[in-house]
């Protein structure tokens, strides 16, 4: 059966455009509110990020992502990756949402969430949101944290393990230093001065401030290393790996090395790089709405913003690589 929804008229405000633009180029325009198909719901979006995986959205770069959400022009015409939110219609084959339920949602090649409805497939990523979160919260716990996920769900994490995190006050990096340290493992966290104590609060165990100290002279060695930041290379953190160490970075590095190295050193003896691709969106979300109800992993949110009008702005901003945690743009306080 389908649901009547509790929607007042028939278009939404979105921010869209209709090719691959700079940040201050997205318009908000209203558009028709999406019809559903039998296997979708309807979502009332409440909140949703701005991150690294959106900006490629909106300018197509780096020019890989054409290959995935559009090569001449993007295949969907509303921005956005991930969501909280409603649900106000449900699909005539769908019985695992009803009207009402709170959800939450990721698709690194977009979800149309940058707006005041999307329709989103049950077999796409979507789960029922934590019930100790709020909306705003919510949407930070996906995009960065399907990353994070997707580089230690095949790792022994225990407290014998040692473990480097570069960029650990980003998106990725926050979510990484929780997870990691929530399974007693023992946390370096290289990251900017104003964000120690954050680092210390997230459970890093020794911090390196990298505006004034260099970790590539840290005297402890490493299990693993990840670079959340794309900013050192498998070459300059060899030494800082133990015997059997890995070393994985959420950047191509800056000769595309890091595909290859990957392929190269698996099948070797010894220090390793891994460039894992990630996968399987559910198991992400399930992972982390299992941390978040059990107290483990709590998101970083830096800015919140409640205006459309503002949107190009947030994209700037994420854009440049600086921000703390999360980034959210919000329908509700
Ligand atoms: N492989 C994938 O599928 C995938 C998917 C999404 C994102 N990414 C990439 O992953 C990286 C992280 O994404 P994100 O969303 O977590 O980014 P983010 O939130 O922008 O985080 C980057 C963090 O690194 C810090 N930082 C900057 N320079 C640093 C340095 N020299 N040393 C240590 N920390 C530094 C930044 O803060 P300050 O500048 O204030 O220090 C910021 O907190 C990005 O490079 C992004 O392109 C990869």
């Amino acid at each position: 059966m389908v649901h009547q929804p509790m929607i007042s008229t028939d278009t939404m405000k979105a921010a869209v455009r209709d090719r691959y633009v700079d940040f201050s180029e997205i318009e908000i325009r209203n558009i028709p509110i999406p019809d559903i198909k039998e296997d979708e719901v309807l979502v009332k979006i409440h909140a949703s990020t701005i991150n690294r995986t959106g900006c490629a959205l909106v300018n197509a770069k780096p020019f890989i992502m054409r290959f995935f959400i559009g090569f001449m022009k993007p295949k969907r015409l509303v921005l956005g990756t991930d969501f909280s939110g409603e649900v106000v219609k449900v699909g005539k084959s769908v019985d695992q949402y009803k009207v009402g339920d709170r959800v939450m949602g990721f698709r690194d090649e977009g979800l149309s969430t940058h707006a005041e409805y999307t329709a989103v497939s049950i077999n796409q990523g979507m789960v029922h949101m934590p019930s100790n979160l709020n909306f705003i919260e919510a949407a930070a716990c996906q995009e960065a944290t399907h990353y994070a996920y997707n580089w230690i769900k095949d790792k022994k994490m225990d407290s014998t393990k040692t473990v480097l995190i570069n960029g650990a006050t980003g998106g990725i990096g926050t979510a990484i230093t929780q997870f990691v340290s929530a399974s007693g493992a023992q946390v370096t966290a290289v990251g900017n001065g104003k964000n120690i104590e954050l680092l210390r609060k997230l459970g890093a165990h020794k911090i390196f401030n990298y505006e004034e100290e260099n970790f590539l002279e840290c005297d402890l060695r490493y299990d693993y290393i990840f670079d959340a930041v794309g900013k050192s290379t498998y070459g300059k953190c060899k030494h800082l790996l133990k015997a059997h160490g890995i070393y994985i970075s959420s950047e191509l590095g800056p000769w595309i090395q890091n595909p290859i190295l990957a392929l190269y050193t698996a099948k070797r003896k010894g220090k390793k790089v891994e460039f894992p691709l990630p996968s399987n969106i559910i198991e992400s979300l399930h992972y982390v709405k299992h941390q978040v109800e059990e107290g483990r992993y709590k998101p970083v949110i830096e800015k919140v913003y409640y205006s459309f009008d503002e949107i190009g702005q947030a994209y700037q901003y994420v854009s440049e690589g600086m921000k703390t945690g999360n980034v959210v743009m919000a329908h509700v306080k």
